[in-house]
């Protein structure tokens, strides 16, 4: 199957556009507006069974920023970019945390709750049932999709950003005061404008081949 692409494609233009910025123009801030929309793009994405099990710190303060950087290899993004973006995963999933999603549910759509009954089982029977280790790594990968959505929306908006994971958790959830919510470090991304010095922006994309990411069976 040929996979080559002759039509024009604003979306995966934009894809190409973006880049993981090093480094960002201090002086340029995202408007409230274009923030809000990326903010909105962020939760409405998909989650496995729509639980969101993450929640999404939007860190402004100069000091904080500061503080965060050193526990990410000073990695200069964390403090330069316009807002620094930190996608908190849960720790752990309660059944109190099942329930309000739930009763979510069935105020929304208005249904009782008994509705839910084959749902709430289902849901309660994997997710519950899951080992510590493994609630808290599906509940990151649910926040990695948060991170790609994120990605993607702001190269559509001609927005940077830089996914991260260079960074010390521990030492984020520190400064977050994240453990006390039960909630760790997952991923972050500054979000901004790049700066016309960061060479980067030149680079050429290096990505597989087609014929070596995709398999047509
Ligand atoms: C989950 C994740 C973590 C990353 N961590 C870092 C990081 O800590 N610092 C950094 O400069 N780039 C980081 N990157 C950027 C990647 O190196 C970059 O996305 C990759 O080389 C592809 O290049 P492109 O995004 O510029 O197209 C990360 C990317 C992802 C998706």
């Amino acid at each position: 199957m040929n996979l080559e692409v002759k039509t024009q494609n604003t979306y995966n233009e934009n894809l190409n556009w973006r880049y993981a910025t090093k480094k960002f123009d201090a002086q340029k801030k995202i408007s409230q507006e274009d923030l809000n929309n990326l903010l909105e793009s962020i939760q409405l994405t998909a989650s496995s069974y729509g639980l969101q099990p993450y929640e999404v710190i939007v860190v402004t303060n100069p000091e904080i920023r500061e503080q965060l950087k050193a526990a990410a290899w000073n990695q200069s993004q964390v403090a330069e970019a316009s807002h620094l973006i930190v996608f908190a995963s849960l720790k752990s999933v309660s059944e109190d945390y099942l329930d309000s999603y739930l009763n979510n549910i069935a105020e929304t759509r208005n249904v009782s709750r008994e509705d839910l009954k084959g749902m709430e089982d289902m849901i309660k029977n994997t997710t519950l049932q899951l080992p510590a280790d493994i609630q808290q790594n599906w509940a990151a990968k649910q926040a990695y999709i948060a991170l790609g959505n994120l990605l993607s929306a702001a190269a559509n908006m001609k927005i940077d950003t830089c996914p991260m994971e260079g960074f010390d958790a521990k030492k984020f959830d520190e400064i977050l005061g994240l453990e006390e919510r039960n909630l760790t470090t997952a991923v972050i991304a500054p979000i901004g404008y790049r700066s016309e010095e960061d060479p980067y922006q030149h680079l050429a994309k290096v990505r597989k081949a087609k014929k070596d990411l995709i398999e047509i069976i």
